[in-house]
């Protein structure tokens, strides 16, 4: 690794800084009136995706400070790196290339001397083959009825991008299976997931990277039981489970054949597998070619990223903008707002991707950082959310940038329902920006005494993600869209954005407590004096419900 100025003390991060002081109180208002072409100047077209960034509160100068702060951070020799499979995961010793997940076939990329490309397209056709047979009917059960229900098994990114990507595409999916997900050691989980199906038409498929993930496993021995219960014969979990990991060694110990494990390798992060094996209900739902097609929207992604300049580079434009609010006018948090029903669970699988990749207090040297790192993501879909928290968003105090997800056109067309939303997508982007001056209000005549709570102040910044239509190849393209403006982001921050070992510690400690919550015996505990009186209580109320 190339030694590295620290980001505060580079030149564009300095001159950033009094820009910053300069240009933090322009309004969007003035911005648009002085230039009647922003609009279309500040907006991106590439891979389907018509990125509008002109209601950012931005000036040229600050794209180009922000661009200067890129190519000082040697963000092009970290892309270069990431595409060349480098164990830029430096703290797990790993390559990163899901963008090998997604290369054509024919494409090249090394791996410890080996082309990992044919090995994905091996997996890839495997998939594709088990997929085609369970939604022909042809993969029997173990009393010979075809399968019917497909039940996820895993946990964060070996849940939340297939849950994502199911519902998000559920309009492409076969409507006489049933999907169903489950994720949460809350036992309520599995039984909800359950209770109205029948084992003999059940396919569980245990998602896990390492295997050995306490939920997860929790889970599938549970499911083990309930269909054993049902089927009665251990032959029976050949024909209803199958398993996708890079650790075979617990597939078997677990009693799934490998021949039915669908493999995928350690330079796979978890919350960027969706598109790996991790994705075989993905696929299950909506078949192989569609799941290709979704594989070409990220690789179309992937090669817009690595090839385009960072001046019109989508994923660099949206990673250096989140870092503008992030850092210089100190934003918290980032609102992800689709105006698309089926990305309910967007918003849901962002936070795992950006949080858990950028969620970091040291760089890759291991030393302190001297600024903010990633924000916190969080978001529901519009129009709910007009209807909920975005009276914080206009009025509240706080500087929240927002990003508008959008599609022009409706999978359910209905009436008008569909103009409709988009009046509101447009309608909100713009009342975010420009708000309502006390002149306008006042203009309505409106009593002075209730004019201050009817102000918007506006300058409210937002993207606009305009999209013409949602499908697999669309999806693919979004989601590598995020992918890398996180990756643009934690190489400026100079961290790793792909260990985590920030979920350890809860880990450890809960396979401490778990015994000491079991035993019927009044064991000592020894922890601080909240743990051990949350623990009495515990076992104090478990007891009167036995
Ligand atoms: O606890 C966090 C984590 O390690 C995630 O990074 C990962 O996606 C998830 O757990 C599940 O891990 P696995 O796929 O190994 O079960």
């Amino acid at each position: 690794m190339t030694a590295i100025a620290p980001l505060t003390t580079r030149v564009a991060w300095k001159a950033l800084a009094a820009h910053y002081s300069q240009v933090r109180h322009l309004h969007l208002r003035t911005l648009f009136a002085e230039d009647a072409t922003r609009g279309e100047r500040m907006a991106v077209e590439a891979v389907g995706i018509y990125f509008d960034y002109s209601k950012h509160r931005i000036t040229d100068e600050t794209l180009t400070l922000l661009l200067q702060l890129a190519e000082e951070s040697g963000l092009q020799a970290r892309i270069d790196a990431l595409f060349r499979g480098d164990k830029i995961n430096i703290t797990e010793k790993r390559a990163v290339l899901h963008v090998a997940l997604r290369a054509p076939k024919g494409h090249s990329i090394i791996v410890d001397g080996e082309d990992v490309v044919p090995h994905v397209h091996a997996v890839l056709a495997k998939m594709a083959n088990f997929s085609n047979r369970v939604r022909s009917g042809e993969w029997k059960g173990h009393t010979g009825k075809p399968i019917r229900n497909v039940i996820n098994i895993g946990i964060g990114g070996s849940d939340l991008g297939p849950v994502m990507a199911y519902e998000a595409l559920r309009h492409y999916s076969q409507r006489d299976l049933v999907f169903r997900f489950v994720s949460n050691i809350d036992g309520t989980d599995f039984a909800e997931a359950t209770r109205d199906l029948d084992a003999e038409e059940t396919l569980f498929i245990v998602s896990s990277k390492t295997f050995t993930t306490l939920e997860t496993m929790t889970n599938a021995r549970t499911a083990r039981d309930w269909t054993l219960t049902t089927l009665k014969h251990p032959a029976a979990v050949a024909k209803h489970f199958v398993a996708v990991s890079t650790n075979t060694e617990e597939v078997t110990k677990f009693g799934i054949d490998t021949a039915n494990m669908f493999e995928f390798w350690d330079w796979v992060g978890g919350r960027y597998s969706m598109d790996s094996a991790i994705g075989l209900s993905t696929m299950i739902a909506i078949g192989p070619e569609q799941f290709h097609a979704m594989l070409d929207g990220f690789h179309q992604m992937d090669e817009h990223f690595r090839t385009t300049p960072f001046e019109r580079n989508l994923p660099v434009l949206m990673g250096l903008l989140t870092l503008w609010y992030n850092n210089f006018f100190d934003a918290q948090t980032m609102a992800v707002l689709p105006y698309e029903q089926y990305l309910k669970r967007f918003p849901a699988y962002l936070q795992q991707l950006t949080m858990e990749s950028n969620g970091k207090h040291v760089t890759l040297d291991g030393t302190e950082v001297a600024y903010q790192t990633g924000p916190i993501y969080w978001g529901e879909p519009g129009t709910n959310g007009q209807h909920s928290f975005y009276q914080l968003i206009h009025q509240g105090t706080k500087l929240i940038p927002c990003d508008l997800i959008v599609f022009a056109q409706p999978l359910n067309p209905l009436g008008r329902h569909h103009d409709v939303l988009l009046a509101n997508v447009f309608a909100q982007a713009e009342a975010l920006a420009f708000g309502k001056t006390s002149q306008e209000v006042q203009a309505e005549g409106t009593p002075a005494w209730l004019a201050p709570h009817r102000i918007f102040e506006g300058n409210r910044p937002s993207s606009t993600l305009l999209l013409e239509r949602l499908t697999p190849k669309t999806l693919g393209a979004l989601i590598a869209l995020y992918e890398h403006s996180v990756f643009v982001q934690g190489a400026i921050w100079h961290i790793d954005s792909f260990d985590q070992w920030g979920v350890e510690l809860g880990k450890v400690l809960a396979e401490r407590i778990i015994p000491e919550l079991e035993s019927k015996a009044e064991s000592p505990l020894t922890h601080d004096s909240s743990t051990n009186s949350l623990i009495r209580h515990y076992r104090k109320y478990k007891e009167r419900s036995t």
